[in-house]
């Protein structure tokens, strides 16, 4: 008999055999930063998440940098919503007010997308035709990864998924003068019935139609491989795919095709599926959500947003120094 229990009975072996050992550096915590907001107001679904105003978004940094939270991403949400010509403003107050106050003790990275910006809720510029109008889009997409820099993030995440935004943010940064600027492009980023949490806090659920003409149908590996091969290609720095768990076949294949780093975005329908099981005494939530990182760590994923990055110390993940 092969007896593969004796390598799993007491916690000191199975430490010995841990092939996914990670610390809170390998974890990046969103925040939704939202103009004309005052103080706070929960997530539904997403708990221990809020949409902020400037000031308790860095309140809240502040905390989750002494609970070891290294990484954070960005997610701005203006008071006015527009078709075009979008002003970056807020998210460069913000984006200055977090640098101000923490100076170098965390990295920022700032999503790109315009979905939270346009007034029907797509991730792109519509022309007249009411077609979408990629050169305006990618210009659009472009000149907001320049005023992101510029305010200090440092890096830009575009997550929209038009064809070319990620040669033309690499080429925007650069002629600006941000050749250093890293560019972690959501690369395989699939139209999901998981991220209905986040499109309430962000204020950017479609007002018409969904996003399957620009985002990756599930059923399409080809596409999903493609997609992130392409990427690199026009200078990616950092892969992802999104959803995590629903994507975890694509981690390695990817990694491999392009030899670069892939991270995995558990996205606001995974981690509220969690919270909601949890709320029902079907789950243990945190022991939950601790084995969804190992998979995705398992999987090959580099790095992973998750809701939960700030939870991450008090579940005896190590504390990156
Ligand atoms: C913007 C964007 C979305 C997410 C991240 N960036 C929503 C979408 O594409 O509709 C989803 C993240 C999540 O559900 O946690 N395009």
């Amino acid at each position: 008999m092969q007896r593969l229990m004796r390598l799993r009975k007491t916690q000191q072996l199975r430490d010995l055999c841990d092939e996914v050992g990670f610390t809170t550096s390998h974890l990046i915590q969103p925040l939704f930063v939202v103009e004309g907001l005052e103080g706070q107001t929960p997530i539904p679904g997403l708990t221990g998440n809020q949409r902020m105003d400037i000031d308790s978004a860095v309140r809240q940094m502040g905390a989750d940098i002494e609970n070891g939270v290294r990484h954070f991403i960005l997610f701005p949400v203006p008071g006015t919503k527009r078709r075009a010509r979008f002003d970056h403003d807020f998210t460069s107050r913000t984006i200055a007010a977090m640098r101000a106050a923490y100076g170098r003790a965390f990295t920022l990275w700032v999503d790109t997308c315009l979905c939270s910006y346009t007034e029907h809720g797509h991730c792109c510029v519509f022309g007249d035709d009411e077609q979408i109008d990629l050169p305006a889009t990618l210009a659009e997409l472009s000149r907001s990864a320049v005023a992101f820099a510029r305010a200090g993030a440092d890096g830009v995440s575009p997550s929209d998924m038009m064809d070319g935004r990620t040669a033309s943010i690499r080429a925007a940064l650069d002629e600006a003068g941000f050749g250093t600027v890293p560019v972690m492009s959501y690369s395989t980023k699939f139209a999901s019935g998981f991220y209905g949490p986040f499109r309430d806090a962000a204020g950017s659920a479609p007002r018409f139609g969904d996003r399957r003409a620009y985002q990756i149908d599930p059923r399409n590996r080809t596409d999903a491989l493609r997609s992130s091969v392409r990427c690199a290609e026009e200078g990616a720095d950092l892969l992802m795919v999104k959803p995590g768990m629903t994507s975890i076949d694509l981690i390695a294949p990817i990694r491999g095709l392009t030899g670069l780093a892939v991270g995995a975005y558990q996205v606001s329908g995974e981690y509220a599926g969690l919270a909601l099981l949890a709320e029902n005494g079907l789950a243990d939530f945190d022991r939950a959500l601790l084995e969804t990182w190992y998979v995705l760590r398992r999987a090959g994923a580099q790095y992973i947003i998750t809701y939960g990055a700030r939870r991450a110390a008090s579940l005896g993940v190590k504390v990156a120094s």
